[in-house]
């Protein structure tokens, strides 16, 4: 299979990677790519929200499948295009990925399909946010209607922090406060039948300990030791059937994967948001724990062969991943600085990096080039090693500036949540 992935961070790097190992892949792209994946892949340097740039890419390298990482060129309507074009596409169209692209419209799909949820408002006016927070009572959640990358929604006692967010997003969701761990659960689905990967958590506070702004994540492992039993078959059978019964009802099949995300509250498993696309940077560590051969499930999913697939294979033991920010992430990242010690970071036993926000410096060095700049991998037995051996090789990476939490997965490794 000649296989194209589309986007150029940490996600891709992974996607990339898992489908390097994958023996019925015999020719890879990736575009744009970034320095990591061109050590696994040929990088064709285009723009990934213009349709007919990657048609035309896809047709001339003949891709059996192209795989979409990002939300903006789902919610674009890349997969739309290619699919026209019968180009087998991972990722839904745009009118599937509006379940991402418009909290609104997330919120009346659940509705619509008994999916249990946060309760919400949709709100425009300020007399509307107002009488919003009064119902919900804090800490209030506001989240901006439409993409922000993971960023776009504050949870906050402050009501005068509450309103100004409001206030700056214009039309936003506000709901009640989720309490409980949270859960990333990633599920193929190629409009009707659903196949789940391995339950994950993400970190998606800045700094240690659950402090500070929301990013887009900066660590992740997986498995969860601490997951009741039963937990993927509940959700698939309160959230993920009934999602997809929904979507193929309204005419608009959610084809490619879903990703749920999950607060196990005190009064049970509520839906915290849908993403139409796979997770950063849980995929990271799902990917490293797959064993099934990628590139046929991730075709399924448009070719509508997820029927025949039960279960999947998964290596024993766990993955962490630990990202390196560069300064000032979230807000505007340092770009530029050199990033040394990537070599010796791989050489860790177990250990590996992900290029997630870098760029060429010249033929051979590396510079950081976006907030998050690397996901570094490592693999254990459980999850203690695992961690042992992710911070081993962040210790060896050395970027001015730059940082990373200290706390991936150590509450986990200790048997907690
Ligand atoms: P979202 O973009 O909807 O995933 O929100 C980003 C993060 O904000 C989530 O991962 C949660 O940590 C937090 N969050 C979102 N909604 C809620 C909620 N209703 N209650 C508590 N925390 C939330
Ligand atoms: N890690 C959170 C996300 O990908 O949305």
């Amino acid at each position: 299979m000649k296989a194209l992935v589309i986007g150029g961070g940490g996600r891709e790097h992974a996607l990339v990677r898992a489908l390097s190992l994958d023996p019925g892949v015999t020719s890879l792209h990736c575009a744009p790519g970034n320095p990591g994946t061109s050590e696994l892949a040929e990088n064709h340097v285009i723009n990934v929200t213009d349709g007919l740039a990657v048609t035309q890419l896809a047709a001339r390298i003949g891709a059996e499948l192209v795989a979409i990482g990002p939300e903006a060129p789902l919610v674009a309507g890349l997969a739309d295009e290619l699919r026209r074009r019968g180009i087998p596409v991972f990722g839904p169209d745009r009118e599937a990925a509006r379940i991402e692209g418009s909290k609104a419209f997330a919120k009346e799909v659940m509705e619509a399909a008994g999916v249990p949820t946060a309760k919400a408002r949709v709100c425009r006016t300020a007399a509307q946010v107002s009488e919003a927070l009064d119902t919900f009572g804090p800490p209030y959640v506001v989240k901006d209607d439409g993409l922000a990358a993971g960023k776009g929604v504050v949870v906050t006692n402050d009501r005068k922090a509450a309103e100004q967010h409001a206030r700056e997003c214009g039309r936003v969701v506000i709901e009640e406060y989720l309490d409980g761990p949270e859960v990333s659960l990633f599920v193929l689905s190629d409009g009707r039948h659903a196949v789940p990967l391995l339950p994950a958590q993400d970190f998606k506070r800045a700094y240690d300990g659950d402090e500070g702004p929301n990013t887009g994540g900066m660590g992740a492992y997986a498995p969860l030791p601490w997951a009741p039993p039963g937990l993927v078959e509940e959700v698939m059978a309160s959230v993920v059937r009934p999602t997809i019964a929904e979507m193929d009802r309204r005419g608009t099949p959610y084809q490619g994967l879903l990703y749920v995300g999950l607060a196990l509250t005190s009064n049970g498993t509520r839906v915290v948001e849908f993403n139409a696309r796979f997770g950063d940077p849980e995929t990271q560590v799902v990917l490293d724990r797959l064993a099934t051969p990628l590139g046929v499930l991730l075709q399924a999913t448009d070719t509508g062969g997820l029927g025949g697939v039960s279960a999947l294979d998964w290596r024993p033991g766990a993955a962490v991943t630990v990202v390196v920010a560069a300064e000032n992430y979230p807000g505007d990242p340092v770009k530029g600085d050199l990033v040394g010690g990537l070599a010796e970071a791989d050489a860790v036993e177990g250990a590996y990096v992900l290029h997630a926000g870098t760029a060429w410096s010249g033929a051979r060095d590396v510079k950081a080039n976006g907030g998050r700049v690397l996901s570094v991998v490592g693999s254990g037995a459980d999850l203690a090693q695992a961690r042992e051996r992710a911070y081993a090789a962040v210790d060896r990476i050395d970027l001015r500036g730059s940082f990373h939490r200290a706390d991936i997965a150590e509450k986990a490794a200790l048997g907690e949540d």
